[in-house]
Parts: C-alpha cells; sequence; structure tokens
C-alpha cells in the first residue's frame, strides 16, 4: 500500500485491522534511506532461510550464559520470583492441596485450570539445561581452544564459574506465561530510567494493560523525541524495536492449547493486535513496527561491517570437526557478503561520528546506557525471558560495537603475527548472529500477521 492511500485511512480512523498495524509500516523509514518492502524482500526471500540453517549449526546453538545473577536494582519479590521457578514452583500455597499432593500425576488435565498462571508462569518459563555427555565434552574442547585463540577481553558472564551452557535450539523464544507487574517493570525501568529521557516526558507506551494508552502524553513524548539528537533517538528506538520483536515472538507461538498430553504453540491475531493495532495502542503500534525495521537496519549494518573480522584466515567457527567447520564459515562469509550487497543502508556517516570529541562522550553514553540494561535482565523473573532477553541485548550490544568499531576493523593486520586491535568472543560473535537472527524472523513473521490480518478483515 502506498503512503497516501495509507495516511487517507488514517484520517478516516477506519480501514481492517491489517491497515491499522500496518498502515505507516511501508515507504521510507526516518533517519534513513530505505523503504521496508526492499527490507521484505530481501529478508524473507534471501537472507532469512540460509541464516536458519547457519543457526541451527553446532557453533551457534550453543550459548554461554549465566543465569543466576541476582539482580542489582530491586528485590525481586515476585511470586514467581527468581530461584528455580520451574523446580519449585511458586509458594506452595499458590498450588492447590489436591496437586501438591499428587505429585505422581504431575500435570493432570482436569486441573490445568487451577493450577493457575504462576505455576505455569514457572513451568513454561524453564530454561532447558540438559546437554548429551558428547556435546559437554565437546565442549570443553572448544572453550579449550578459545582459550588459546588471543583475545582481549573475557566478559563477565563468559568467564563466571556460574555460567553454563544452554542449547538455544531446546529452548525457543515463545510464550511464557510471564507477564503482569514484573515484566512490565523490566520494560518500564528501560525506557524511563535508561533512554536519556527527563522524568518529566512520560512514556506513553508502557501501561499496565496495553489497551490504554492516552494520547496526549504519546504526542509531548513523541515531540520531545524529534528534538533528541540522532544517536539518542537511534537508541529509543533500538529499545522499542527489540521490545517489538520480543512481543512479535511471543504472539507467533503463543500458547494456543495446554492440556497434558499435547502442546501447541502457534499465531494469535489477538495477541498481535493488542500489541500493534494503532487503534488499541493510541497510534503507538505501528511505530513500534518501524522500530523494528530500524533495528534490523543497523544489525544488518553491523554485520556488514564485520565481513573483515571474519574473513581472516586464522578465524574458525571452532568445533572440532574440520569439513564441517570450514563449511559452516563459507555459509557465514556468504551471509556478511549478502549483508553487505543491500542496497539502501542508512547514512551512518549522520550516526555514531560528528565532532569527534562529542562523538566519544556520546559513545561512552550509549555504552553505559546499555551496559545497564544488561544489568537489568538479571531482574527478569522468568529464566527463559531473562537468556533471551541477555542474549538479544548482548547481541545489539556487540552491533554497537562493531558500529564504533569501523577504523578498527579495517586496520587489521593481514599477517597473524600482530596482535589485532579488534577481537569478538565466541560468545559475542554467537549473540551477534541469534539477536539478528530474531529479528530476521520477527520480519519473516510479520508477512504471516499480514494474511492473517488480511482474512480476518
Ligand atoms: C576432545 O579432544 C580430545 C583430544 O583432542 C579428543 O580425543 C576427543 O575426541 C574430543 N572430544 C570430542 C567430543 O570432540
Ligand atoms: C541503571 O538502571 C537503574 C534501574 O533502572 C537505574 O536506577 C539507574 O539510574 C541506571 N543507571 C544508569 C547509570 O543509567
Ligand atoms: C489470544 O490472546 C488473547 C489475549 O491477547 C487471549 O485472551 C486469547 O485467549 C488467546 N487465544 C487463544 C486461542 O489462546
Amino acid at each position: 500500500m502506498k503512503l497516501g492511500v495509507c495516511l487517507f485511512l488514517l484520517l478516516l480512523v477506519s480501514g481492517s485491522a491489517d491497515s491499522r498495524c500496518f498502515c505507516q509500516v511501508t515507504g521510507d523509514l526516518d533517519d534513513c534511506t530505505c523503504d521496508v518492502e526492499t527490507i521484505d524482500s530481501f529478508n524473507n526471500e534471501l537472507l532469512f532461510p540460509k541464516l536458519q540453517t547457519l543457526l541451527e549449526s553446532d557453533y551457534f546453538r550453543f550459548y554461554k550464559v549465566n543465569l543466576n545473577k541476582p539482580c542489582p536494582f530491586w528485590t525481586v519479590s515476585s511470586h514467581c520470583g527468581l530461584k528455580d521457578c520451574a523446580v519449585k514452583p511458586c509458594k506452595p500455597n499458590d498450588v492447590p492441596e489436591g496437586i501438591r499432593s499428587s505429585s505422581l500425576h504431575k500435570y493432570p488435565a482436569e486441573s490445568n485450570e487451577q493450577r493457575g498462571e504462576c505455576e505455569q508462569a514457572g513451568r513454561l518459563g524453564a530454561v532447558d539445561v540438559s546437554l548429551s555427555e558428547e556435546t559437554r565434552e565437546a565442549l570443553l574442547n572448544w572453550s579449550k581452544h578459545d582459550d588459546e585463540a588471543e583475545r582481549f577481553c573475557v566478559l563477565e558472564d563468559e568467564g563466571s564459574p556460574d555460567s553454563q551452557y544452554v542449547d538455544l535450539l531446546l529452548n525457543p523464544e515463545r510464550f511464557t506465561g510471564y507477564k503482569g507487574p514484573e515484566a512490565w517493570r523490566i520494560w518500564n525501568s528501560i525506557y524511563e530510567e535508561n533512554c536519556f529521557k527527563p522524568f518529566t516526558i512520560k512514556r506513553p507506551l508502557i501501561s499496565n494493560s496495553f489497551y490504554s494508552s492516552p494520547g496526549s502524553e504519546a504526542k509531548t513524548f513523541h515531540r520531545w523525541l524529534e528534538g533528541q539528537c540522532v544517536e539518542k533517538r537511534a537508541f529509543y528506538r533500538l529499545i522499542s524495536g527489540l521490545h517489538a520483536s520480543i512481543n512479535i515472538h511471543l504472539s507467533a507461538r503463543y500458547l494456543l492449547d495446554d492440556s497434558w498430553f499435547q502442546k501447541t504453540w502457534g499465531h494469535n491475531v489477538s495477541e498481535f493486535r493488542g500489541r500493534f493495532d494503532s487503534e488499541l495502542t493510541a497510534g503507538e503500534g505501528p511505530k513500534r513496527l518501524r522500530n523494528l525495521y530500524f533495528l534490523y537496519l543497523i544489525e544488518l549494518r553491523a554485520l556488514a561491517k564485520a565481513l573483515p573480522f571474519f574473513q581472516q584466515p586464522s578465524f574458525q567457527l571452532y568445533t572440532g570437526r574440520a569439513e564441517e567447520d570450514q563449511r559452516h564459515k563459507e555459509l557465514l562469509l556468504h551471509i556478511l557478503q549478502l549483508a553487505r550487497s543491500f542496497p539502501l543502508h542508512f547514512d551512518e556517516t549522520s550516526l555514531f561520528t560528528g565532532d569527534e570529541k562529542e562523538a566519544a562522550k556520546l559513545k561512552e553514553d550509549i555504552r553505559l546506557a546499555f551496559l545497564n540494561i544488561s544489568r537489568i535482565m538479571d531482574c527478569v523473573g522468568c529464566f527463559k525471558c531473562r537468556l533471551w532477553g541477555k542474549l538479544q541485548t548482548q547481541g545489539l550490544g556487540t552491533s554497537l560495537k562493531i558500529l564504533f568499531s569501523e577504523r578498527q576493523i579495517e586496520a587489521l593486520p593481514s599477517s597473524s603475527d600482530q596482535r589485532p586491535r579488534f577481537q569478538l568472543s565466541r560468545q559475542e560473535i554467537v549473540s551477534l548472529l541469534n539477536a539478528f537472527g530474531r529479528i530476521s524472523t520477527s520480519i519473516r513473521e510479520l508477512k504471516t500477521f499480514r494474511s492473517l490480518l488480511a482474512e480476518d478483515g
């Protein structure tokens, strides 16, 4: 649909749910010289299928993460709180007596209702940390390899004895039942306290029920945003895009049917509309979707810029199986070359550059805000949400690290006896590609939602 038609529909404040979600999600994107349609076909037809294949490889499916760090900002006091929600779900009193005593029939179908949201959230939110003996041994071999390779810093998480490997394919990002005040508080503190926003400006988007969002506050907020420098505006939009992406996954892999003999996950159109329909979100929904595209472009740009790093002959996707490792490296390089070939990149000469002193300050501001957001992820009560939250913030952080390091990457030495000034750890590489994989999947899912909404009328 062309922008003109779209605006016309907006003025009429009518049109189908389809056009209400996607109305502004067409044509050119702000701060960028690219349009949504080009991104859609590039992603859905070219990039997405190849990326999926790559992410299923052993190198990319095992992510090392510390899920047991305490929340540094507040006590996580919710009933399904931090520790082992899945193993010992909730307080005993939250679970009806009949179920507690019949531990042999752990999840009898008829008492599904009574179990209540609390236990359900624990069960669905649990992270499966199981790995086969063989995998465990192989991973030991990999870290030995990584330790021998030269690195310039070890991320706090990666080095911690509490960190463990998680198989991402066993733990898909999907609906977990994690919602309500606690989940709300996480996003709220990310937006309220970590988006360079003065307290006098009220955020529109976040409220306990996403059906109510006051219109005039939204206007003030967006006016404020307009006045910001491009980087701070970009930062807000990246976070908003990440939030949109996560919500798309939860709507696309919603728990539609939950009984003890089967679980069905699938698209829930009304959940999607609740988050993105302009009528149900006081006009915010389509902006969130545009921010998702913006995030996509930033991460795509970072991948393109990182190509020289991955092209170094010494770089391996090491799993110890030389032939397979070589094949996966070729696939990775192919994907990065595709990213490089994408014609309409946003203009990063206007982003992350400018007056050198000012740029350095800004870079530091953004780095600190980012660090803080990843610490907020330790406050997420649902482990599976925490896993994907950490992975995606780390992936985005790695993208920004790449964008800010353009000069160092270009100056990478061609011979291996010089110490390179730019490095990425295995954990950064895994999160970079998997985070982008999530955004790429979201863009692909939008196509499905578009047609589901069109059917609904
Ligand atoms: C780990 O490395 C050792 C010694 O190089 C080798 O014998 C063993 O097969 C490797 N294990 C796996 C699972 O790759
Ligand atoms: C980090 O986030 C916390 C919690 O939202 C907030 O209280 C604190 O002011 C933030 N610190 C910085 C340096 O942004
Ligand atoms: C879809 O999500 C809504 C909440 O947005 C929920 O009320 C409804 O039950 C869900 N539909 C199905 C089939 O689970």
